[in-house]
């Protein structure tokens, strides 16, 4: 373990003190002590329920949840930071625009572009609101190396598109796909372009306005924040047009007993109360990572997911899925051992204390198009180390012997 290693890991003491490596952080993340220590400190020194009470501790618990979205909206670029819109998790605000968005804009014979290699989180939303519509998806195919080509886009495109949903990076493959120039054809049609960023935000750098997506959405649990916490980003006029998703307390501005008028942007989206702590978190989990800095964070994951990949390479009967070159893997590897069920192979790997995931992670159309049922996947976080990806080759070199071949 080199001395930058040993640094990085005396933030995470769960991998230091559990008997594990983790592999699993496409799952996710772990959570350093800052992060659990700055929700902690809101519920011990400053609860309250924000955005009601005129007394000091509500006025200073609104204020944190205020300045924990001017950090994410800072975090990714956001013009302003009512375009933040703070949600359970990446899920949710998928839900969030099929639900506000898409059943206000679609109608009968419109359509949904999605890709095959969605999470199902980015699908099943879509399926449901087309279906109450009128409205169909339809799904770009991918290579089977996993690359997503802008070209099968501008060809399926049509003036009957009202949305285009991809994700940035594959949970599966682990490919970063050319959102900008994806966003570009779905803007020239006249579509709204939504990103699934749950993969890509806690690994690179994202920029919105860079991009120019309509609507991104991402997890905080994924990024080193706690559970319970996710952000759905949307470009304020959008926002300003769509119905609310949920009702009900501090999403109004004024009730009568035949209706109601909303709350702005982005409250009018945050129904009940709502996740202080988690949001403390998660501007405490940005902060942490920009400590840290991209250049570090890429540079570790590159660096190991190249050197994973090599030693996977050298193993016979592995197969990796997705690209050859490891720059296009952003630390996610999944792959197949000839003849041994991606659970067997997840059951010795747990058995020497590695946690990977098996099965079909959420997407069941892509492994469909892949024709397998299910893989294993090692996904790495910049706390990895060589030492864990050692152990991780030691161990998937013995799995076929330990299954009789
Ligand atoms: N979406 C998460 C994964 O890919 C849970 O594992």
């Amino acid at each position: 373990m080199t001395e930058q290693d040993r640094m990085i890991r005396a933030e995470f003491p769960i991998l230091k003190d559990r008997d594990i490596i983790y592999l699993d952080n496409a799952a996710t993340s772990q959570k350093p002590p800052c992060v659990v220590e700055a929700e902690a400190r809101y519920y011990t020194m400053n609860n309250a329920n924000p955005m009601r009470g005129l007394y000091e501790l509500s006025l200073d618990a609104t204020n944190a949840y205020e300045d924990a979205r001017r950090v994410t909206a800072e975090f990714i670029g956001a013009k302003e930071m009512e375009e933040v819109i703070f949600t359970r998790n990446a899920s949710e605000s998928l839900n969030l625009v099929a639900y506000a968005y898409g059943r206000s804009v679609l109608s009968e014979g419109d359509e949904v572009i999605c890709s095959v290699m969605e999470h199902h989180s980015n699908i099943l939303p879509w399926q449901m609101c087309a279906k109450e519509k009128g409205a169909h998806v339809t799904y770009m195919e991918c290579d089977p190396d996993g690359k997503l080509r802008p070209e099968v886009l501008a060809r399926m495109i049509s003036e009957k598109t009202k949305i285009v949903a991809l994700t940035q990076v594959s949970n599966v493959f682990g490919c970063k796909n050319d959102i900008r120039e994806f966003a570009r054809i779905a803007h020239e049609a006249g579509a709204v372009f939504v990103c699934d960023g749950a993969q890509s935000v806690p690994h690179i750098p994202v920029d919105v306005q860079e991009l120019d997506v309509d609507f991104l959405a991402f997890s905080g649990h994924k990024m080193f924040a706690p559970m319970g916490i996710g952000v759905l980003y949307g470009k304020r006029a959008l926002l300003e047009d769509m119905p609310p998703f949920l009702y009900g307390g501090e999403m109004i501005e004024y009730v009568t007993l035949d209706g109601a008028t909303y709350a702005e942007v982005p409250h009018k989206f945050e129904a009940g109360t709502v996740n202080v702590g988690g949001a403390v978190g998660l501007a405490e989990a940005i902060r942490f990572m920009q400590r840290f800095g991209w250049k570090r964070i890429c540079g570790r994951e590159d660096e190991l997911t190249a050197y994973a990949m090599e030693g996977m390479r050298r193993i016979p009967h592995i197969r990796i899925i997705g690209d050859v070159d490891p720059g296009n893997h952003h630390g996610i590897l999944t792959f197949v051992v000839d003849g041994v069920h991606p659970h067997d192979v997840a059951t010795i790997f747990s058995a020497h204390g590695i946690a990977v995931r098996a099965g079909h992670h959420c997407a069941q159309p892509l492994h469909k198009f892949l024709g397998s049922l299910s893989t294993t996947r090692a996904s790495l976080a910049f706390y990895n180390t060589k030492d864990d990806i050692d152990a991780f080759l030691d161990v998937l070199g013995q799995i076929r012997g330990q299954m009789g071949y």
